[in-house]
């Protein structure tokens, strides 16, 4: 995906977002997104923090494509925040979150989707991501698109802690073995 190309979302009700790579100028667009998760989902959605350093840092990483760092968006709000990271690496580690009133809409199976996709037309050997053990809505998600549990491995998430998840695949190519390090963001942590 170019750094300015525009996609259509549809939600199971019709109503349309548009998808694209975050930019330099969008550090508000995304600390708001953070300010306005809940405290539920941002305790299983928390990839970094999002003060001005750490967020600049993520957005100069969408511009020079190290990572696949995706908004979409309801008029000019962020109202979900996805990503692969490392996306120069044959290998990249996928994350999600979407705003609490915007969740249950089928949105999380297209934004899978389109992530997927991203990363077969690149030729990547997988994907790779980690999720914690109770939240039972986004494994049954990326169960259904195809992913499955290889390992419990740990995740430095963004605050700085490390916890234990399941870590799951969707592999591409038959020769690749996903992970079983540490899985941990690419911008070190200001906490
Ligand atoms: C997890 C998340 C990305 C899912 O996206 P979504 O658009 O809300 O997805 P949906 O509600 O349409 O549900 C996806 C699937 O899970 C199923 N599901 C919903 N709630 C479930 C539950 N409590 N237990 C098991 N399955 C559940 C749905 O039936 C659906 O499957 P289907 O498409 O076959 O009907 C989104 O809810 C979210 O951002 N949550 C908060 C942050 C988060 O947890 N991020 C992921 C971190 S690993």
């Amino acid at each position: 995906m170019e750094l300015h190309d525009k996609i259509i979302l549809k939600s199971k009700d019709g109503d349309e977002f548009t998808v694209r790579r975050l930019l330099k100028t969008d550090k508000e667009h995304l600390q708001k997104f953070g300010k306005s998760l809940s405290e539920v989902s941002t305790a299983t959605f928390l990839p970094h923090s999002y003060d001005d350093d750490t967020v600049n840092a993520y957005l100069e990483r969408s511009e020079t494509g190290e990572d696949l760092t995706l908004g979409l968006f309801f008029d000019d709000r962020i109202i979900a925040y996805f990503f692969l990271w490392y996306f120069t690496n044959p290998i990249p580690l996928l994350g999600m979150g979407i705003l609490d009133e915007f969740q249950g809409k089928g949105l999380g199976k297209r934004m899978m989707q389109l992530l997927i996709d991203a990363a077969r037309d690149k030729g990547l050997d997988g994907i790779e991501l980690t999720t914690l053990p109770d939240n039972h809505r986004a494994y049954a998600l990326y169960e259904s698109v195809g992913f499955q549990h290889y390992a419990d491995v740990n995740n430095k998430v963004g605050d700085g802690r490390i916890v234990v998840e399941r870590a799951m695949f969707l592999q591409f190519n038959p020769e690749a073995s996903p992970s079983i390090e540490l899985h941990k963001p690419p911008v070190e942590i200001n906490s």
